[in-house]
């Protein structure tokens, strides 16, 4: 399993930055978002103006001996004062609105991108890659991001404007105190970029930490049953908590470090007024300065504290933004690696293209003529000269496969466990691609035609009977989503699985996760059904009835028996009872085909094929025996 921390790093700040291509659509939002916090900050800063002019106006006039009673200026300055507070609070208001759709739009746009891209990433990427590393991407970083898209941004732009207004006002009030205390700001830009070195580091250790956290919590839970069969919910419990004390340590050093920079933020702004409060008492005595002067620079460096602290905030939620970003890069950057030859890049459509499209999305397109119909049971399988190595493995698993299978004609394949039989099915669907030779349908390279065609001919029933958290219907007609409730009923005969008839509601029951359990059989059975149901040119079953009981068994491979006369199959097959499908076996060994022929040729001539066919000697017995229920030679006339 690759570790995301050894993931291709590029920097942060460029992937952030990256995804401003989701706030495109919402530019002009943005601006608007932009104009009313620069308008609601002015109107912040002009406040401290208004007291000045109120000081040093009407109040100092009537300060001044024999001045005459009244109020002046002083009315309008004060409703002015209220109308610029009013002011900011509604364009607040306003931003505040704009920013929550913007952001939340942008957040769902990317997640729905990253949902379609891990859909088009071949299975060797998800092999590799734990649950959890994909989950918190999807979760926690896409949220970082939005956090900073809408607070952030706006903020860090405001505060910099805010900044070098006020500073600009400062300086045009007094030059030398202004100057003053815009060099006092100053060590700000070395604790931000020592802060900003540290953090980013600590950012990704917490977010990479929380991966392995949500991986070994879905693991407790998905595999609770093995836990506790085997009593070892203790040791799972101190394995998660010696995780989530990492997650806890870091999250504890990456506070303790945003305290210590927040603090020495803190301090900057409340010196320079200590500063000021000195200076501007000795510039108003040398009546360098009027009072009104002096309250309004002090009001107005005060105004300085929020957006300096601000500043440590936002570059905390941005650092976090820039590291999420980047996770979430590494993996919408990596290319399908099983692409469809008309894009060349899998497409969209590629691997979810068979399952809507159902048999009839060939139609008019390249590889149509692979669409099975009454006359043709069927497409011809060459499996020429085919190897196959898994990424970081030492040798390969299928070194030169050489199988033909004729239209309409089943074939079992049997081999030892691990000899690679599950490995050349996904090669036929091309889950995965061959590392070397060819496999043609009807004489068409497979890696030339349209994925969504090919999905669409070949259809696979495998070993490990995945069903989703939906009704039995919906996970049958996963391939063929147009099914007749008759064409349906007819799969799930064949299947023999009845006991559908008998669930609560029926096809309409929701299965799966939070929905009802079902036995390994019974799973086993709908696949089967799904498998038939999608018609295809190309049948691959992977041993799909070890879980069934013989007599189960028996009805089920009666009913296959007829249907396998209409496309062209290959069956993996451990037992002699499953052989009995098939017109012909092909014995996998050594990542080669080494032989082929009727069951009853191979046990007289494949020492391979008898050792695996044949059952162990009973204790004290003799000679092995062709295993129970073994089938005459083409059982399939
Ligand atoms: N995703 C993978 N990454 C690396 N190696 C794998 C992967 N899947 C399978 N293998 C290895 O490839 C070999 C063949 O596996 P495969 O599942 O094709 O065997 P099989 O013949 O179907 O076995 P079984 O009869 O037990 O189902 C095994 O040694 C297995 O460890
Ligand atoms: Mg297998």
């Amino acid at each position: 399993m690759p570790d995301s921390r050894l993931a291709p790093a590029g920097v942060p700040l460029a992937a952030l930055w990256r995804a401003r291509e989701y706030l495109r659509p919402y530019y002009g939002w943005l601006l608007l978002m932009l104009a009313a916090a620069l308008l609601a900050t002015g109107a912040e800063i002009a406040i401290p103006l208004l007291t000045k002019a109120a000081i040093d106006g009407p109040i100092a006039a009537a300060a001044r001996p024999g001045a005459a009673p009244g109020h002046g200026l002083l009315l309008p300055i004060g409703l002015a004062a209220i109308a610029l507070g009013v002011a900011e609070g509604m364009l607040n208001m306003f931003r505040r609105w704009m920013q929550a759709d913007a952001v939340v739009s942008m957040e769902q746009a990317m997640r729905d991108d990253l949902y379609a891209h891990l859909q088009r990433l071949e299975p060797g990427f998800h092999d590799s890659w734990q649950s959890g590393q994909l989950l918190s991407r999807a979760t926690t970083d896409l949220s970082a991001i939005r956090r900073f898209a809408g607070f952030g941004v706006v903020f860090l732009i405001t505060s910099v404007v805010n900044f070098a207004v006020i500073i600009a006002l400062l300086i045009r009030l007094d030059p030398v105190l202004g100057l003053l205390t815009a060099a006092a700001f100053a060590p700000v830009i070395a604790l931000c970029l020592r802060f900003e070195r540290r953090y980013r580091v600590l950012s990704r250790r917490a977010q990479d930490q929380q991966d392995d956290l949500a991986t070994h919590v879905e693991e407790a839970a998905a595999g609770i049953r093995a836990l506790k069969a085997f009593g070892r919910r203790d040791l799972a419990a101190a394995a998660h908590q010696a995780q989530a004390r990492r997650v806890c340590r870091t999250q504890v050093s990456k506070a303790r470090l945003r305290g210590r920079f927040w603090a020495s933020l803190d301090l900057v702004p409340n010196a320079a007024v200590a500063m000021i409060l000195v200076l501007g008492a000795l510039a108003v005595s040398h009546r360098q300065l009027t009072i009104g002067g002096l309250v309004a620079f002090i009001a107005l460096v005060l105004q300085l504290v929020w957006p300096v602290e601000a500043l440590g905030y936002i570059l905390a939620l941005g650092q976090e933004a820039a590291t999420a970003a980047q996770r979430v890069y590494e993996i919408l950057d990596r290319a399908p690696g099983i692409t469809s030859p008309a894009d060349g890049t899998g497409g969209g459509a590629g691997d979810g293209g068979g399952a809507a499209g159902g048999p009839a999305a060939g139609h008019g397109r390249p590889g149509g003529h692979l669409v099975p119909s009454r006359s043709r049971p069927g497409a011809r399988l060459d499996i020429d000269h085919v190897g196959f190595r898994y990424p970081g493995a030492a040798a390969p698993v299928l070194r030169d496969v050489c199988l033909r299978i004729e239209p309409g004609e089943t074939v079992a394949l049997v081999g030892a466990t691990g000899s690679g039989k599950t490995t050349l099915l996904h090669l036929i669907a091309r889950l995965a691609d061959a590392t070397s030779g060819t496999i043609r349908l009807d004489g068409v390279d497979i890696t030339s035609l349209p994925l969504p065609v090919l999905r669409a001919a070949v259809a696979c029933a495998f070993e490990d009977p995945t069903l989703f958290s939906v009704s039995v219907r919906e996970n049958v007609t996963l391939g063929a989503p147009a099914a007749s409730d008759e064409a349906v009923a007819r799969a799930l005969e064949i299947a023999q699985a009845g006991f559908v008839a008998d669930l609560p509601w029926g096809q309409h029951t929701r299965i799966g996760e939070q929905g009802l359990s079902l036995s390994g059989g019974q799973r086993q059975r709908l696949a089967l059904a799904r498998a038939i149901l999608a018609s295809p040119s190309v049948l691959l079953l992977d041993d799909p009835l070890s879980a069934l009981d013989v007599h189960t068994e028996a009805l089920v491979t009666a009913a296959l028996g007829q249907l396998l006369t209409r496309a062209t199959a290959l069956v993996v097959a451990h037992r002699p009872s499953t052989v009995a499908l098939a017109d012909r076996v092909a014995v996998l060994d050594g990542g080669q085909v080494i032989a082929t022929g009727s069951h009853r040729d191979l046990l007289q001539t494949c020492p391979q094929y008898q050792h695996l066919m044949t059952t162990a000697p009973p204790p004290g017995g003799s000679a092995p025996q062709a295993a129970v229920g073994a089938p005459a030679a083409g059982a399939r006339p």
